[in-house]
């Protein structure tokens, strides 16, 4: 397939990277079409990576990867481009943090929204699917850097079909399908995106990135 990785952090360079080794061709979407994280993730990947804005990106994607800065993602997919996304499954990889005071950043919460809803409403014609934004990258792409067992992956959006595309994705990226937990439509984003609050934390109180939520007390399957 051919994917739209809006993003050139960690996590755009871990998701892109995972895509391309798992068969998928790549364009990176930076502001600048000569942008240099994008430039050395293309050198260091090859075949299959390429880079170019964020419309580029866009424009090339079957389905996208929004893995913008989070208080900048709707500026960002704004430039991206409504048409270019129009009828596209957008996975939603992007918190919204508050990097303005000193210390570690604090995870933004909107009263009864969530980012992820409002990207919905910004590009009513994508199918906006909410994921993996509650771990690292690392982890993101690869499940088996936590220890101890199965942990869990969520995933939200308001279109089953969507849902399905990004599952299949997860699956493709080690994530066995029982640990896939679907929470239902978009507004469980707000739950998701607000788990940051917990997770920022947690990193400092473990030491590690290497840690996700284990959710116990499923019923058994018959
Ligand atoms: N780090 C993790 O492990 C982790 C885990 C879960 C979720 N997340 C979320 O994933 C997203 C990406 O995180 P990251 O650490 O890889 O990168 P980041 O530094 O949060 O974001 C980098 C991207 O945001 C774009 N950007 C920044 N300001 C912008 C603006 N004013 N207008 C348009 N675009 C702008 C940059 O564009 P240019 O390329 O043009 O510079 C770049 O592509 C974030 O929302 C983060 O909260 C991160």
């Amino acid at each position: 397939m051919r994917i739209g990785v809006l993003g050139t952090g960690m996590v755009g360079s871990a998701i892109a990277t995972k895509l391309v080794r798992v068969g998928h061709e790549v364009t990176m979407g930076a502001r600048a079409p000569d942008n240099e994280n994008a430039a050395r993730w293309v050198a260091e990947v090859g075949e299959g990576a390429s880079q170019g804005t964020f419309a580029d990106a866009a424009a090339f994607g079957e389905l996208a990867f929004n893995c913008t800065a989070g208080t900048a993602s709707l500026e960002a997919l704004d430039v991206a481009g409504g048409p270019n996304l129009a009828g596209k499954t957008l996975v939603d990889v992007a918190n919204p943090l508050d990097h303005t005071r000193d210390g570690p950043p604090m995870a933004l919460v909107y009263d009864g929204d969530s980012l992820a809803e409002q990207i919905q409403r910004a590009l009513p014609k994508t199918r906006v699917v909410k994921a993996l934004n509650t771990m690292n990258c690392e982890v993101m792409v690869d499940p088996s850097r936590v220890p101890g067992g199965g942990h869990d992956v969520f995933v939200c959006g308001d279109d089953p079909s969507a849902k399905e595309q990004v599952v299949a994705l997860l699956r493709s990226f080690g994530w066995a399908p029982e640990r896939i937990v679907d929470l239902g439509d978009l507004t469980a984003a707000r739950g998701t995106e607000a788990y940051l609050r917990l997770w920022l934390p947690l990193r400092i109180a473990l030491g590690t990135n290497d840690f996700n939520i284990r959710v116990e007390g499923r019923p058994q399957s018959t």
